[in-house]
């Protein structure tokens, strides 16, 4: 046997040359988990002006799934991760699925004015990486998820003219990179937790137009940031 032939037929050798492949063909795939994402996401929407209708073929990271906006390099575990979720005034109803929370690399997670149902789900509080959450303009119900409080990155929160319940959850006073609490026009209730005051960038605290009750909080005039309540 030649040298080469005793190559190819040897174990190792396939074996070397199909984690090559993998590797080379890694290079610009989106992470397997977070096309299941996608997908999840999309099936519990309503979307009647077929806005997502792209969504489905291909990788979602080549440019041609709607709203889904990627790192453009790949990273350490050699695949691409979703950075943005923009799906703004799309006309969407259905809910927001928990699948959410598997897109752990997103920075912006936007799904502002549509018809989206259903409440926040809890998985939110995975997505560590997320600083602006826009759910704005929509018909969300249900509490707000207490785990939202401890994403050490948000920047934003605007969940202005939904109709969510409930209380603002202490854990919020846990927010300190957060600018931004838009949260009138809801259904909120209870007190405001006298916890938020010790956020320090909240910049805006926008609570009008809700069913809160009780004391307004002392402490609130001594927020270092506070601009407009
Ligand atoms: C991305 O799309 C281009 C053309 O639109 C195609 O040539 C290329 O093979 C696609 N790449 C992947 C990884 O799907
Ligand atoms: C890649 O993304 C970074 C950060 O978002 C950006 O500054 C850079 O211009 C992008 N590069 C390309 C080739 O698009
Ligand atoms: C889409 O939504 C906008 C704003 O809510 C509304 O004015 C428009 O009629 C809707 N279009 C359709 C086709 O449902
Ligand atoms: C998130 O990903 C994990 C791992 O693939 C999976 O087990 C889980 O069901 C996913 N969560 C949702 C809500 O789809
Ligand atoms: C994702 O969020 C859910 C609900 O908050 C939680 O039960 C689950 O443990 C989280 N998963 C991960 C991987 O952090
Ligand atoms: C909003 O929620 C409140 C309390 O859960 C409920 O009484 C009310 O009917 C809801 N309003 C709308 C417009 O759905
Ligand atoms: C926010 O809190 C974390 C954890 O307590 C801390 O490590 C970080 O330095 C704080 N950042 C700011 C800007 O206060
Ligand atoms: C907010 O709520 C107030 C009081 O219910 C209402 O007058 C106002 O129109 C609402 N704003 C929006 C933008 O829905
Ligand atoms: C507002 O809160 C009161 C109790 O504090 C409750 O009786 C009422 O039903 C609430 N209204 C709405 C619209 O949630």
């Amino acid at each position: 046997m030649t040298g080469t032939k005793w190559l190819l037929l040897s174990v190792p050798f396939w074996v070397i040359l199909s984690c090559l492949h993998v590797q080379l063909t890694n290079a610009q795939m989106l992470h397997p988990n977070e096309v299941t994402a996608l997908n999840g996401i999309k099936k519990s929407l309503v979307d009647p002006l077929d806005h997502l209708k792209n969504w489905g073929s291909g990788d979602p990271c080549n440019k041609t799934w709607t709203g889904v906006i990627c790192y453009n390099t790949t990273l350490r575990d050699g695949y691409l991760h979703v950075l943005e979720l923009q799906l703004l005034k799309m006309n969407l109803s259905g809910t927001l699925s928990p699948a959410v929370g598997n897109l752990t690399y997103m920075n912006i997670l936007d799904v502002m004015w549509n018809k989206i149902t259903g409440s926040i789900p809890d998985e939110v509080g995975n997505i560590t990486s997320l600083k602006l959450l826009l759910l704005n303009g929509n018909q969300l119900s249900g509490s707000l998820p207490d785990s939202i409080g401890y994403l050490p990155n948000l920047d934003r929160i605007q969940i202005d003219q939904n109709n969510i319940s409930g209380p603002i959850p202490k854990s919020f006073a846990n927010l300190n990179m957060t600018k931004h609490f838009h949260m009138n026009n809801n259904s909120l209730s209870g007190q405001i937790p006298r916890e938020l005051s010790r956020l320090p960038k909240l910049v805006h605290l926008l609570l009008d137009n809700n069913n809160l009750s009780g004391d307004l909080p002392e402490e609130l005039s001594e927020m270092p940031s506070l601009l407009i309540m």
